[in-house]
């Protein structure tokens, strides 16, 4: 039998610093708001889908905007990330992918459906919806779709404060587009390591998409 999809959640409510939300939002709102190219290797849109919009904030701009956050990342966030594994965990040495925030305003964007290459994956949702927006994994490893994934999923729904954990190198995922034109959803998404998948695995094609590297 396949190992089904889990996860693991913290309430880091009342442990956030004060007023997380609005400095998230107000970083949120400077993002980097387009469409973006499929993702080489790790893409499992349909071929037709070509590109998804969507926004981001690059790991540089929380770096200097939000230090507290680049903090717990090697940090609280680092030791909870340990709990949820069996291995010892490590953060991205290289700063331009270690934690970013991506963010979905209105009823037209959403997050492209893929795979991770991160052994661990830690998101900390940082906006509650009434509808839409949910983070959806599928059960099926071959599932190449929005429509295959959401035929056997798991669905996890936004909780500000919540972060959680996971491993989905095998489990298909997106995040839905929201309910409401007036909504905007901010999640903070830090990638993990481990002894037996380092960072060195990180496919070259993803870092020369996303950054030009050669
Ligand atoms: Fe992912």
């Amino acid at each position: 039998m396949s190992r089904r999809f889990h996860w693991t959640t913290f309430d880091l409510n009342g442990r956030l610093p004060a007023g997380w939300q609005r400095d998230i939002r107000t970083v949120a709102a400077d993002a980097d708001f387009r469409e973006f190219p499929r993702t080489p290797v790790l893409s499992r849109e349909a071929p037709e889908v070509q590109r998804i919009s969507r926004g981001r904030v690059h790991a540089d701009q929380v770096r200097q905007r939000l230090p507290w956050l680049y903090r717990a990342y090697r940090g609280e966030f680092l030791e909870l990330a340990g709990l949820a594994c069996a291995e010892r965990v490590k953060a991205a040495n290289d700063d331009r992918y270690g934690v970013v925030l991506n963010v979905q305003r209105g009823t037209t964007m959403r997050f492209e459906c893929h795979v991770d290459s991160n052994p661990l994956t830690g998101l900390l949702f940082c906006t509650d919806h009434q509808a839409g927006g949910e983070l959806v994994f599928a059960h099926d490893a071959t599932a190449a779709s929005v429509s295959a994934v959401e035929r056997d999923c798991s669905v996890i729904r936004p909780r500000a404060g919540h972060l959680i954990f996971f491993d989905a190198r095998r489990h298909p995922h997106y995040a839905r587009p929201l309910a409401a034109a007036s909504d905007t959803r901010i999640v903070a998404v830090m990638n993990f390591y481990t002894e037996s998948c380092p960072e060195s695995t990180r496919p070259r094609e993803l870092n020369k998409h996303l950054y030009g590297d050669d």
